[in-house]
């Protein structure tokens, strides 16, 4: 049996983790609007990710004797004026996500929970991999978006990005 405060707060992660998707996936509706089918298919992916999580952080609490309940997941509502703000709001995102982590894992070791910290230990990386990526989208988006041509070729390359389910995480 978990310690409650670490139930409630991995609780809360698995509906933070499913807005998540729930974010990405509204990318994904921006970008085919725009006609930018190949960042529409990377949030596509992004999004089944999240949702690895999501389930990772379900089985953990279920393996632990946790009944988990699920809350209302909040409605993505921001509208985006270029083609570069997602790729911004996804990595603040990320950073608030992993400072989401970094709270459950102070919380474990506050309450020398070390299989707690052992499980969040992949999320602590799969975190900084996550804000590598979403810096690196901006980074190529300042590079190559600026004419058409260069978007055209971007799009292509982030139509080539394959989901990989996370079954290196723990409990799967
Ligand atoms: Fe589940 Fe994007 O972190």
């Amino acid at each position: 049996m978990l310690n409650e405060k670490i139930a409630v707060l991995l609780n809360d992660q698995v509906n933070k983790e499913l807005y998540s998707a729930y974010l990405y996936l509204d990318f994904a509706n921006y970008y085919e609007d725009e006609g930018l089918e190949g960042f529409a298919h990377w949030y596509e992916v992004q999004a089944q990710e999240e949702r690895d999580h999501a389930m990772m952080m379900r089985r953990y609490l279920i393996d632990n004797g946790v009944r988990v309940t699920f809350e209302a997941i909040s409605k993505p509502d921001k509208a985006y004026k270029n083609h570069t703000e997602p790729l911004q709001a996804g990595l603040e995102h990320e950073k608030y996500v992993t400072s989401l982590i970094s709270t459950i894992y102070a919380a474990a070791f506050e309450a020398k929970d070390f299989k707690t910290m052992q499980f969040l230990d992949w999320f602590v990386k799969e975190q900084g991999e996550e804000e590598k990526n979403a810096e690196d989208l901006i980074k190529k988006m300042k590079l190559f978006g600026g004419d058409s041509k260069g978007l055209y070729m971007l799009n292509q390359e982030l139509a080539a990005r394959v989901y990989t389910p996370s079954a290196t995480g723990p409990q799967m």
